[in-house]
């Protein structure tokens, strides 16, 4: 058994140089994943959609990262055409190598009844830690089975936490109990090709949640889900998001910042060339009274709306079910937002909303904006409380703001 284990360390580091050997005995090794490049199979995996997987996945996660690579990466394949059933797992770096892959082809799924998710670490189904330059990628699912939890939200899918360099594309996300990828504590991570959806009607299954985090890009990806397609939280600098067609959902936010009277500080938060499709908001900053801190230097450029309900809305009076919200003194400062090139059609009346509170929002830029009604017979407006900046060539007129001459050139 010892050697056989040695052969699957080798075989995961496609050169043969790899010197961690895990002295494990793998029980369900056999003979033909001599040939294969780390293959959770070797491990035991069963892969029948029906078999607990978990120990033979983390078997596997301890080959990979033990493996001390030079210059190879070395790689995990979750195979193709096979349904892996996963209970809630903790992918622990750092690892021996400087980077690790995971490659998912085939499908992982979560344990179809609450008791399959006890004991769940950070209330996280799939969680890596402390892992550098970590790469997931590939054209596999990940299903979260997450109806049964609907009820309950507690769980969150995939989590990134303390991690550099992340690069995670190319699957497909669905049914998150909670919501569906989180990052925290990372910096520099890249989240691309990504498809992520679950029922309009699933109660807070975020698309992707950032928080701590710097320096993160989120582009091309589709993702349509009962929550925010992206949520922008605390103690992050540095997003772009790129190319994300949302819908349904609740658009993309900057927060909620600052409950529970938290200071919150988020800026240079870039998103561009967007699209939301029957979203419940679009370009969305969403701040709760009491709080402190900033919200700055935000940026939603060339979006595209069909049949949104509210495009465009700031709220410092953010409270959601269950709080009974007073207004303070205080909240999250919002400052330096620019709106440029947004088009397309609102369901509602309200296609663009400032609501702000006495401490003011400022310094708002507009320019090209032409949000009509979606049905041809009404029209929208634009109403704001508190905010000031400049506005051209933006249909509706904001109120509060200094209106400047349209030169219509884009
Ligand atoms: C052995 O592993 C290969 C590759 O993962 C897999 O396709 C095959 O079904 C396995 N065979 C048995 C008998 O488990
Ligand atoms: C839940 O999964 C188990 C085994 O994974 C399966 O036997 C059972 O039929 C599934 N139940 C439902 C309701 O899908
Ligand atoms: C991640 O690293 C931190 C800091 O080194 C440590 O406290 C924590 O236990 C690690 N988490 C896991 C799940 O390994
Ligand atoms: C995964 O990422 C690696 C490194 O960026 C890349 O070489 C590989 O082609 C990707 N594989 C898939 C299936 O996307
Ligand atoms: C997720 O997996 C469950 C159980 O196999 C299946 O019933 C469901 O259809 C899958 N969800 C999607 C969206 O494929
Ligand atoms: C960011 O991560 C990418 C891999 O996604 C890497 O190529 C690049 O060098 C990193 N940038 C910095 C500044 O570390
Ligand atoms: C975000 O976009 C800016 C401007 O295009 C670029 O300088 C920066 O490196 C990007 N950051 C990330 C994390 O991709
Ligand atoms: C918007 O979504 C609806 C319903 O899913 C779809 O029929 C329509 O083609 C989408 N429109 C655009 C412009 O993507
Ligand atoms: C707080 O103030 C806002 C704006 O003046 C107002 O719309 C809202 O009703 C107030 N909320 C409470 C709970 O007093
Ligand atoms: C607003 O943006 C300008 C230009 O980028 C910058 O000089 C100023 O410091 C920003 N204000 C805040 C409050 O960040
Ligand atoms: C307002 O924001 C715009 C866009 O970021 C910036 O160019 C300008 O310098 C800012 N003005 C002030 C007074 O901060
Ligand atoms: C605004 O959009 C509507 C609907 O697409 C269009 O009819 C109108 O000409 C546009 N207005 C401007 C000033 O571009």
């Amino acid at each position: 058994m010892e050697l056989l284990s040695i052969v699957l360390v080798l075989s995961i580091f496609p050169t043969g140089l790899g010197h961690g050997l895990v002295n494990e005995a793998s029980e369900g090794f056999n003979e033909t994943c001599k040939d294969a490049v780390g293959d959770v199979t070797c491990y035991g995996a069963i892969g029948d959609g029906e078999t607990d997987d978990s120990e033979a996945f983390l078997k596997a996660w301890k080959a990979l990262c033990e493996v001390e690579a030079a210059s190879d990466i070395p790689m995990l394949i979750v195979p193709m055409e096979k349904i892996f059933l996963l209970k809630p797992v903790t992918f622990e770096g750092p690892c021996k190598s400087d980077s690790v892959q995971v490659q998912v082809l085939g499908t992982i799924l979560a344990p179809n009844s609450t008791e399959g998710w006890t004991n769940c670490y950070a209330n996280t189904w799939l969680g890596f830690w402390n892992v550098s330059n970590l790469i997931v990628n590939g054209s596999g699912e990940i299903n979260g089975s997450g109806s049964i939890w609907w009820k309950n939200f507690s769980v969150q899918a995939l989590h990134f936490y303390n991690c550099s360099n992340l690069q995670h594309s190319g699957l497909t996300h669905l049914d998150s109990p909670r919501n569906h990828i989180s990052i925290k504590f990372c910096d520099n991570a890249t989240l691309s090709y990504l498809n992520i959806s679950a029922p309009e009607s699933s109660p807070n299954t975020d698309g992707v949640d950032i928080s701590s985090s710097t320096n993160v890009s989120i582009h091309d990806s589709y993702i349509g889900t009962g929550d925010d397609c992206i949520a922008v939280n605390d103690k992050t600098t540095g997003i772009n998001i790129t190319r994300i067609v949302c819908g349904p959902g609740h658009g993309i936010s900057v927060g909620s910042l600052g409950a529970n009277r938290a200071s919150a500080t988020v800026e240079e938060v870039y998103v561009k060339n967007c699209s939301f499709n029957g979203t419940l908001n679009g370009a969305r900053i969403k701040t709760w009274q009491g709080g402190s801190g900033y919200a700055r230097n935000i940026f939603f450029e060339q979006i595209t709306l069909v049949d949104v309900k509210n495009p465009i809305i700031i709220d410092q009076f953010y409270c959601n079910g269950k709080h009974n919200c007073k207004n303070e003194t205080s909240s999250v400062q919002v400052s330096n937002v620019t709106y440029i090139g947004i088009e397309g059609t609102c369901v509602g009346l309200d296609a663009i909303t400032f609501n702000c509170d006495e401490i003011m929002c400022t310094n708002i830029t507009m320019k090209h904006i032409n949000i009509t009604s979606s049905d041809p017979e009404k029209s929208v407006v634009a109403s704001c409380e508190n905010a000031k900046g400049n506005s051209e060539c933006t249909i509706p007129k904001v109120p509060c703001l200094t209106i400047d001459e349209c030169d219509n050139q884009k």
